[in-house]
C-alpha cells in the first residue's frame, strides 16, 4: 500500500521521527478549519459544531485504549501529556519522595525526573538488559509505601524494544491502597499495539498524534477515572479544568481521523509490518556481517522499529550517504540526532561508545512497501560500500 500523495522519489524511513499526515487526516484538518473553527466553549451553533468534532476525536482515542472518552484530555503533544502526567501527579501527592522510571526513556520523561531528582525526588532509574527491556520484578521491589509514581515506555522509541507495561500493571494493582501512580508514554506504540488501560491497571497513559499519520503538535493523556491531577497551566478551564486553553479544533480532528485509519486494518497491517520488518533486519544482517543490530531480533519488538550501528563508521556520515540514494533515516530519536553524542539508549544497553555513535535507526509506517525496504537494503550496501575509506 504505497502513501496515496507520496512521490516515490524518496524512500521515507524515519517514521518514528514523525510520519506523513494521510490524505483523510488532511481532509479533517481542512474541514475542521474552514466550517468546525467555532470555539467549542461558544453556546451557539457554531460551537456546537466544534464541540462535536473534538468530542468524535475524543471517542476515537478512548476507543484505542478500551477507555472512557471521559479519561481522555487532549493536550499539545506526548511532551505535553508526558509532563502533565509527571508533575500533575507529583503536585497532587506532595509527601510523597520516591519516582521510578528507566534509564532509556525519551527525553520528555528522562529530562523531568532527573530535575525532579536535583530538586530532591528519591528517584529510582530502573536499568535494561542488553535488548533494552526493565524487568518488572525488579520494578516492582522498588515500590515502597513513599512511591509516587512509576513511569515507563511502552515501545522504546530508537530501538523498538517493548517494554513489559502489562506486568508491571497488574503487579502495581495487586499491591492495592498506597500503591503509586502508574504512567505509560505510550507514544511509539498507541493506535499500532493493542492497549487496554484498564486490563493493564494503568493510571495516566501519554499518546501523540504525529507518529501515526496525525498532525503534529496534538496528542492526549488518558487519565483514569477517580485520579486527580494538578493541572500545570490554569485558565478557562478547558479539558475539566485539566488541560485550559481553547482546544486546537483543526489537530483533534486530524487526531480522531488519524486513529481511524488503524481502527479498521492494524491486525492486518502490523502482520504485514513484522514481515517487512524481519525482511530488513535478516537483509542487513546477510549482507553486512559486523552490523550490529540494537534490541530484540524477532519477538518483544515493535514491528516497525529497526537500530543497528555499522562499526568504524559515524551513523551522521552513513545518514547522509543513503539521503543522496533518495532513503531518509534517523541517527537515533528525533529530539538527540542534532547532538554529536553517543545515544544514551544504545550505551544502556551496555553497549561500547563507538557502537553508539555508528547507529541508524529505520522505522517504518503503514505506507511501507516491500519495495521500499529491498531499496533500503540496496541503498545501504551502496552506502557502505563508497564509505569504506572513511572507517575508523
Ligand atoms: C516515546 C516518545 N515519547 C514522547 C514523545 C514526544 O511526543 P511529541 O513529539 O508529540 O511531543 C516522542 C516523540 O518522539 C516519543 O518517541
Amino acid at each position: 500500500m504505497a502513501a496515496p500523495h507520496t512521490a516515490k522519489e524518496i524512500i521515507y524511513m524515519d517514521n518514528s521521527s514523525t510520519t506523513r499526515p494521510a490524505p483523510e487526516v488532511v481532509k479533517a484538518v481542512t474541514s475542521a478549519m474552514e466550517e468546525g473553527w467555532g470555539n467549542p466553549s461558544s453556546l451557539h451553533k457554531l460551537g456546537s459544531k466544534s464541540q462535536a468534532i473534538v468530542r468524535a476525536a475524543r471517542q476515537a482515542v478512548a476507543r484505542a485504549i478500551s477507555a472512557d472518552e471521559s479519561e481522555v484530555y487532549f493536550t499539545s503533544g506526548g511532551t505535553e501529556a508526558n509532563n502533565l502526567a509527571i508533575f500533575g501527579t507529583l503536585r497532587t501527592l506532595p509527601d510523597r519522595k520516591r519516582i521510578i522510571t528507566s534509564t532509556v526513556e525519551h527525553p520528555s520523561v528522562m529530562a523531568a525526573y532527573e530535575y525532579l531528582k536535583e530538586t530532591g525526588y528519591d528517584v529510582r532509574f530502573i536499568r535494561v538488559d542488553s535488548l533494552g527491556r526493565v524487568d518488572p520484578e525488579e520494578v516492582l521491589r522498588e515500590v515502597t509505601p513513599d512511591t509516587a509514581l512509576v513511569s515507563i515506555m511502552l515501545v522504546q522509541n530508537e530501538i523498538g524494544t517493548l517494554q513489559p507495561c502489562r506486568e508491571i500493571g497488574r503487579g502495581l494493582m495487586s499491591m492495592g491502597g498506597k500503591r503509586p501512580r502508574f504512567h505509560i508514554d505510550a507514544v511509539q506504540g498507541f493506535a499500532r499495539l493493542s492497549i487496554d488501560v484498564r486490563e493493564w491497571g494503568v493510571d495516566l497513559l501519554s499518546v501523540s498524534a504525529h507518529k501515526i499519520h496525525g498532525p503534529k503538535g496534538v496528542g492526549a493523556l488518558y487519565v483514569r477515572k477517580g485520579v486527580s491531577l494538578t493541572p500545570l497551566a490554569f485558565g478557562g478551564g478547558q479539558e475539566k479544568g485539566v488541560r485550559s486553553g481553547t482546544e486546537n479544533v483543526p489537530g483533534i480532528a486530524g487526531f480522531g481521523a488519524a486513529c481511524a485509519l488503524w481502527e479498521t486494518d492494524r491486525e492486518e497491517t502490523m502482520r504485514r509490518l513484522t514481515d517487512l520488518r524481519a525482511k530488513l533486519v535478516d537483509g542487513i544482517l546477510g549482507a553486512v556481517p559486523d552490523a550490529v543490530l540494537h534490541g530484540p531480533r524477532r519477538e518483544g519488538v515493535a514491528p516497525y522499529i529497526v537500530h543497528f550501528s555499522f562499526p568504524g563508521l559515524r551513523g551522521e556520515t552513513i545518514l547522509h550517504a543513503l539521503e543522496e540514494r533518495g532513503v531518509y533515516v534517523s541517527t537515533g530519536s528525533a529530539c538527540s540526532s542534532h547532538k554529536d553524542k553517543p545515544s544514551p539508549v544504545v550505551l544502556a544497553l551496555g553497549r561500547k561508545e563507538e557502537e553508539a555513535l555508528g547507529a541508524i535507526r529505520f522505522s517504518m509506517s503503514r505506507y511501507t512497501t516491500e519495495d521500499d525496504v529491498r531499496i533500503t537494503i540496496a541503498a545501504l550496501l551502496e552506502s557502505l560500500q563508497s564509505l569504506k575509506a572513511w572507517r575508523r
